[in-house]
């Protein structure tokens, strides 16, 4: 008798398709990151099949309408996950509008985009690249190994909102942590400089730093005017054009600080070119304007303490995955 039950509880479990065995695939987090904080919807579990799937599609230049422009060609993972351009090249060879954000640890956000446009990172990769279902469909289903694992990840055939999910899945496990910060926290004294260590203060206290860059992400998540682009003859108005809010007005979202001193230049239009033109911004206290953030107040720096914050941005680069970030081998 249970030789029978062991018999056909195997043939079941050969049955099964991968895609739901998959379930119990776990996230491995890099110190620092804080597990609770991970938005995952429901109905896109992350599973290593799917990862490996997405991880394709973000490089492919066939998920792209014209087939020229992948993921990776913006957000490049030898750049922080961001664009070394000011602006970047679309696929219509047009400049973005916007800066390319790094898109480290997205898995701690919903909301996408230095505006919150897009309501999940689901959302962000369906439409930021296609502009046509047709095309994906068109461009990837003609890769016979992409149909194929398609189905074995999602058991259906290949469509768009699974594409779009196994983006996501992957996009997911672009992280930032293990930093000498998080050494340091950890308890290695010696993993943060005397000048990164007068740095963290400063960020802390006398440069009010935290108000906004708060938490483990260094991010609160908020959307702030701090005054970017305020002076421009039409400046954009970002978060204020999702929500329609007059307090909204020249608001962008809180970046991360996780990995900054690999992407410059920096902010929404890309204006800032070093992290010490970044500081100096923050030390005049920004540009004026009716939607100014109370938070920003000429900070009154000396030279070295300039210096000494910019040591403590340096100290939050992370250890950098190969796994994650190395080109994937692309079907034919
Ligand atoms: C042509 C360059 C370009 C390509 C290609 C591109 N992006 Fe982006 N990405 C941007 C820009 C610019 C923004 C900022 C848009 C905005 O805020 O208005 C952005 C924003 C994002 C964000 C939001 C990050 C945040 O912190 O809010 C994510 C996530 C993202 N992109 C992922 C992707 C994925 C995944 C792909 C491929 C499906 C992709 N991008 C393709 C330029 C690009
Ligand atoms: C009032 C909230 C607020 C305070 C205070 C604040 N920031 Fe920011 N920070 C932001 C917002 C919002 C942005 C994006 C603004 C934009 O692009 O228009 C940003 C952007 C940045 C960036 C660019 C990151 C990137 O990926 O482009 C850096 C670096 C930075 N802040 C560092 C600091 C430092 C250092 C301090 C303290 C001296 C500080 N911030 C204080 C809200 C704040």
């Amino acid at each position: 008798m249970t030789t029978l039950v062991g018999l056909v509880l195997a043939v079941v479990l050969l049955l099964v398709p991968g895609w739901l065995l998959a379930a119990d695939f776990k996230l491995k987090l890099p110190t620092g990151l804080q597990e609770d904080a991970a938005q995952i919807p429901d109905d896109n579990p992350i599973t290593a099949e799917k990862v490996a799937l997405g991880k394709k599609f973000f490089w492919d230049e066939r998920l792209s309408a014209s087939g020229t422009v992948s993921c990776a060609g913006c957000h490049r993972p030898d750049h922080g996950w961001s664009d070394p351009r000011t602006f970047s090249v679309d696929f219509a060879g047009q400049p973005t509008p916007r800066h390319a954000p790094t898109i480290v640890n997205r898995l701690f956000s919903d909301l996408q985009h230095w505006s919150g446009l897009r309501a999940s990172l689901e959302t962000q990769a369906g439409l930021d690249v296609n502009k046509t279902d047709e095309k994906v469909v068109a461009n990837l289903g003609a890769v016979p190994a992409y149909r194929q694992e398609f189905r074995a990840v999602f058991g259906r055939e290949l469509e768009p909102i699974g594409v779009a999910q196994a983006i996501a899945a992957y996009v997911r496990t672009i992280l930032s942590g293990s930093s000498p910060y998080d050494r340091f926290q950890a308890g290695d004294r010696s993993a943060m400089s005397e000048a990164a260590q007068r740095g963290l203060r400063l960020f802390e206290d006398k440069a009010m730093c935290v108000r906004c860059h708060a938490g483990f992400n260094f991010t609160g998540e908020g959307y702030r005017n701090i005054g970017i682009g305020m002076n421009k003859p039409i400046p954009d108005l970002g978060r204020y054009e999702v929500t329609g809010d007059d307090a909204d007005r020249g608001a962008f979202k809180t970046p991360t600080l996780r990995d900054v001193a690999r992407r410059g230049p920096y902010m929404h239009d890309g204006s800032e070119r070093t992290l010490a033109d970044v500081v100096a911004y923050y030390n005049r206290g920004g540009v004026k304007n009716p939607w100014l953030s109370a938070d920003m107040k000429p900070l009154e720096l000396t030279v070295e303490e300039q210096s000494d914050l910019v040591e403590f941005m340096k100290a939050l680069s992370g250890e950098i995955d190969p796994a994650v970030s190395r080109p994937p081998v692309l079907p034919k």
